[in-house]
């Protein structure tokens, strides 16, 4: 442990704290991020940051506080540093958020630790454990027991410590990238290693491919985001707190931070959620603006099998009148499994193919696995390895795996100059004339009969110059094959937005693209989790997600199927994908009726389009997600908190989406405020709860009165706005972003106003007496909120 606070020396947003035996450096950033880093660890090197770490906060100060400790005073927080090392983020006003114990270290592995510290830590296994035991708490809470002896001297980086946190006893805590039971997270341990869980994954599958030491906590008393910038193996232990019913005795909510090596270090930000997602954003990198194809409707299937198969299901949906805007091939068109080639026999002119889709709006996006087969005359493997690209064992040998061409190498992306020649690889992709990519296994996945299905712990990682092992460079293998990926496609293709999505990453991939669920498995439980995961990910600055519609093991019943393709229409990342085991996906497998409710969706899609671009704008500029929690603007809505079965879309949205099976209706929980239902007109009245019809045609969807939605009028794809009266006495508006073609233009942003006056709404357009573009009327504006049932 730290021991007693010595003495403190002011530096550019804090200073650095002396203790008995070790250090803490407190730095508020220009913005209001505050870093923590003890023994010495700095906000750099960083693979989360998005460039060089931010500014200091000039006006941010050190000085003593009452009883031997320090405080840092600033605009947007407060930090107090006690004399033993607890560290508390507190509103300017001086409420507590969060208050983090002093941290504790072991000896590195090998460096004669004491006995008691719990020995060399197997994958994800008990470390020694610290604190006190606390009564009543769940048995899978991974409870800390009394520790005996294994305080060891303040550890170097690369010892492995623990620290523990109390935030409040109403908070409730959302993130640590893709969790499937989430997004609210319950008492547990949630393991920091992104891992392949193998065939599919249900809501209690944990950890999946993303894993973020990135948690959002909301309370009461405000929102913040807490990151460990750490990227080895861990474990979180949440506890949510209880409240003590006036009695007092509130129990604090906890975490347990526990990881196998590296710097004990984290960032702060707190303020509304909007702000923290943006601040987020602006330390981490802006997320990828997608072109505006990759927001439309997309198939993909592993075993299209033939160029001919493609072609009849892309002809099956322009027969039927279904939009769609994209095919992703996956491993099965490669020449046995080879990442970078094309199976000539079945593929036979993968570019006349693509040519052909496209003259008809569809694009083809491909697969790309990081294994490369370990083959002798394969020009990928000969030109990887005379480069020495390809991950090492300590003694210089590559490291095999098995992937799916057989024996296997993998390149070291942690290597600058790995990334720069993989990046140049996808020259060949373009040459095939495919528009999208899709990164797959690459948490790095060797598949393994037992235990870890990824590469050994001592494989060797360049980790950018520094050097370093498996445990620090896996959590971070997807992220830095999405930037080898992402920064060759803005080389070899300066004009176009990249488009490019990650089964694995970490915090900061959506610099480069997003994200899928991955296998999820076919079932009401997969579907709620497909919910879960994008919301999750959102809140970790992610925004760009969705799940496998209809999931990709087995067959869904036509309903699951129909309630999963309702739901992804409204999700980024819309895409049926299966496996090459599982059955049918297209929407005319399922019946007449099922097939005209997909149509439906998919026009109302297409319809949304121009919201979906502007969205996609709003991420990039402020880091606000697409799919938000229902709480977004209302985190102080207790009822809106543990509502997980429900998003808003933007400003304007809110979807109910239907997880169980045999519903005709559903119960909607509204934030505050008016809120219309967009099939039928009526307006109903937040907060509270609303029973709504949710009959197999369609999903209940709710539109925030005074909104102004731009959307594609059904005839020419012009923009509309479709505007929904404010309730009485209030404002309202929206935005809309165009999208010009890439490289010719920058977003042109247009702002809307809408506002009662003499009986009528008026709808006004920023820098314009009127609106340049087709109104829209909707809604009954006067209509008398009805069915609302107050505070259940
Ligand atoms: C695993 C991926 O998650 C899945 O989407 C893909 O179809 C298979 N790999 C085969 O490439």
């Amino acid at each position: 442990m730290p021991g007693e606070a010595l003495g403190a020396e002011p530096e550019p947003g804090g200073g650095v704290v002396r203790f008995a035996r070790s250090s803490l450096r407190v730095r508020v950033a220009a913005g209001g991020a505050v870093f923590c880093g003890w023994d010495g660890a700095a906000p750099e090197p960083s693979y989360a940051l998005a460039g060089a770490c931010p500014e200091a906060d000039e006006r941010a100060v050190l000085e003593p506080d009452t009883d031997g400790g320090w405080r840092v005073v600033s605009e947007r927080v407060l930090v107090t540093v006690s004399r033993r090392g607890a560290v508390e983020v507190r509103t300017p006003g001086g409420v507590v958020l969060r208050r983090d114990l002093p941290p504790r270290w072991w000896e590195p592995v090998g460096a004669g630790g004491p006995a008691g510290a719990g020995g060399p830590a197997g994958a994800g296994g008990a470390v020694g454990a610290v604190g006190t035991v606390d009564a009543g708490r769940p048995a899978d809470a991974g409870r800390p027991t009394a520790l005996e002896g294994a305080a060891g001297p303040g550890g170097p980086p690369g010892g492995r410590w623990v620290q523990r946190s109390e935030v409040a006893a109403d908070a409730r805590f959302f993130g640590l990238g893709g969790r499937a039971s989430g997004p609210r997270l319950r008492d547990g341990a949630y393991r920091l290693w992104n891992t392949d869980p193998g065939g599919a994954f249900g809501p209690g599958d944990d950890p999946l491919y993303i894993t973020m030491p990135v948690q959002l906590v909301v309370a009461d008393a405000g929102t913040h985001l807490v990151f460990h910038d750490n990227s080895w193996d861990g474990r979180v232990t949440l506890w949510e707190g209880e409240e003590g019913a006036g009695s007092g005795h509130d129990r604090p909510g906890r975490c347990e931070v526990r990881m196998d090596g590296g710097p004990v270090r984290s960032w702060v930000l707190v303020g509304t959620p909007a702000r923290v997602l943006h601040g987020w954003a602006a330390l981490t990198g802006a997320p990828a603006l997608p072109p505006a194809w990759a927001l439309g409707p997309q198939h993909a299937r592993w075993g299209f099998g033939s160029e001919r198969e493609v072609r009849r299901v892309a002809a099956g949906y322009r027969e039927r009148d279904l939009p769609l805007s994209a095919v992703h091939l996956d491993i099965d068109h490669y020449r046995g499994h080879r990442v970078f080639s094309v199976d000539r026999e079945r593929f036979p002119d993968l570019p006349g193919l693509a040519a052909d889709l496209r003259e008809q709006g569809v694009r083809l996006v491909s697969i790309v696995d990081p294994a490369v087969k370990a083959e002798p005359g394969l020009a990928v493997y000969d030109e990887g390895a005379a480069a020495g690209a390809f991950v090492k064992d300590a003694q210089g040998r590559e490291v095999r795996g098995e992937v799916w061409p057989g024996e296997s190498v993998f390149p070291d992306f942690t290597d600058p100059q790995v990334r720069s020649w993989w990046g140049g690889l996808y020259t060949e992709r373009l040459a095939q004339g495919f528009a999208g990519f899709w990164h797959d296994m690459n948490e790095p996945v060797s598949f393994a009969p037992f235990g870890d299905p990824s590469l050994p712990r001592s494989a060797r990682h360049a980790l950018e110059g520094r050097g370093g092992d498996h445990r620090e460079a896996h959590n971070v293998y997807g992220l830095s094959m999405a930037r080898a990926g992402y920064e060759g496609l803005r080389r070899l293709r300066p004009r176009e937005r990249p488009f490019l999505f990650s089964r694995s990453g970490w915090a900061g991939m959506q610099r480069y693209g997003g994200t899928w669920s991955g296998d999820v498995a076919t079932g009401w439980p997969g579907l709620r989790a497909s919910l879960a995961l994008v919301l999750g990910l959102g809140l970790c600055g992610v925004p760009y997600s969705g799940p496998d519609v209809g999931g990709f093991t087995g067959s869904p019943s036509p309903e699951l199927y129909l309630r999963w393709f309702q739901l992804g229409a409204y999700l980024p990342l819309f895409r049926t994908h299966s496996a090459i085991t599982a059955g049918r996906r297209e929407p005319w497998e399922f019946g007449p009726e099922v097939l005209e409710h997909a149509r439906a969706a998919l026009r109302e899609r297409m319809r949304l389009l121009p919201y979906f671009v502007t969205l996609a704008h709003l991420a990039h500029r402020t880091g606000a997600p697409y799919v938000r929690p229902v709480w977004w603007r209302s985190p102080e809505d207790r009822a809106l908190r543990d509502c997980e079965d429900a998003f808003l879309l933007g400003d304007s949205l809110l979807v109910a989406p239907v997880l169980e099976p045999d519903a005709d209706r559903r119960a909607v929980r509204l934030p505050r405020g008016r809120w219309y239902d967009a099939a039928t007109g009526r307006a109903h009245e937040g907060p509270g709860q609303v029973l709504l019809d949710a009959p197999l045609s369609r999903i209940p969807v709710l539109v925030r009165a005074g909104s102004v939605v731009p959307v594609a009028s059904g005839g020419t794809g012009q923009v509309e706005l479709e505007v929904w009266p404010p309730a009485p006495g209030r404002t309202g508006g929206g935005v809309l972003i165009t999208d010009p073609e890439p490289g010719t233009g920058t977003a042109e942003v247009v702002r809307f106003t809408t506002k009662w006056r003499d009986g009528s709404v008026v709808v006004g357009q920023e820098g314009l007496p009127e609106p340049a573009y087709p109104v829209r009327l909707r809604g009954v504006p006067d209509a008398f909120p009805d069915a609302v049932v107050p505070g259940i």
